[in-house]
């Protein structure tokens, strides 16, 4: 962790590089230097060490954090264990987004845990926004029951490609082409945020799964988030490969590895959901970024 230069602060945070790293107990990732809450304060809650924490929601409110700072590409990642049990109705969200609120021109990227009821499996969704505009979603479903344990969800930023990971798999890979450069975020930095909330009108089978608040609170639980990026800063740096070493703007990361490409093509085979580039009811002229290949 170190000032690069005088436009621009790489930081690497997260308790478990830093903590294998320097091997110093002192250094413990700090919930408050990193991070506010945006709503219902007391609706969350870390653990004795600080090093675990817990949002939860009832029937009054939901919770989230956010990034103090703002990011320009980079590598971000948090572990998460979702709610158990009947969770139908509860979303959980693990995003990023340049504006504090939904502003009209935001970009945002964003995962999204869909609940369901008990013993029916998770969905995760992912959505990509650029000057405000959405409707890229695609949803998985998961090799795993995400609410046993936790597992590792990550977004890798440059400026040639989003990469979605889960478990350090690539689920979704979003380039950046001159055929889709328009619908590509990457002027905007933005904060890394989460939250949980009721959205029981539509995420459960399309709304028809209502929440059921006997099961109050329900509960997310998060721990070893890590940022490696570039962090924003007036006067703006441009944090691309041109001026900065960083290992997440290098050409490896500019594309899949081959593994990394096969793994990616076992969960095109067997996950999908639903993509957004397939759903020509709803968009009869395919948007433009549907034509990008994963790689090449
Ligand atoms: C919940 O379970 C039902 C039944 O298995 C399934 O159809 C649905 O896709 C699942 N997930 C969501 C988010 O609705």
């Amino acid at each position: 962790m170190g000032k690069g230069s005088a436009f621009y602060l790489c930081v690497v945070l997260g308790v478990a590089g830093f903590m294998a790293a320097t091997a110093e107990a002192a250094d413990l990732f700090s919930f408050e230097d990193n991070f506010d809450i945006m709503w219902a304060e007391d609706h969350f809650k870390a653990s004795a060490d600080g090093q675990i924490w817990y949002l939860s929601l009832d029937k009054e409110t939901g919770c989230g954090f956010q990034t103090k700072q703002r990011y320009r590409f980079g590598w971000f990642s948090m572990k998460l264990k979702l709610v158990g049990g009947d969770s139908a109705g509860v979303v959980t969200a693990f995003y990023m987004c340049s504006d504090m609120g939904a502003g009209l021109e935001r970009d945002e990227l964003d995962f999204e845990f869909l609940g369901n009821r008990s013993g029916e499996s998770y969905i995760i969704q992912s959505n990509i926004y650029k000057g405000g505009v959405g409707g890229r979603e695609m949803r998985h479903s998961l090799w795993f029951d995400p609410t046993e344990d936790f597992h590792t969800y990550s977004i890798l930023w440059n400026n040639h490609h989003i990469v979605f990971f889960v478990d350090r798999v690539a689920i979704r890979i979003y380039r950046n082409t001159e055929a889709s450069n328009d619908a590509f975020p990457n002027e905007k930095p933005m904060y890394v945020f989460s939250s949980i909330w009721n959205a029981d009108d539509w995420a459960t089978r399309g709304g028809l799964e209502k929440t059921d608040w006997k099961n109050a609170p329900f509960v997310s639980t998060y721990k070893d988030f890590q940022v490696d990026a570039c962090q924003w800063k007036d006067p703006y740096p441009d944090c691309v490969s041109t001026t900065t070493q960083n290992w997440w703007d290098q050409s490896e990361a500019w594309t899949l590895s081959t593994s990394q490409r096969e793994d990616f093509s076992w969960v095109g085979r067997n996950l999908i959901i639903y993509d957004y580039c397939h759903d020509t009811d709803r968009y009869p002229k395919l948007p433009n970024e549907c034509i990008n290949s994963p790689w090449d």
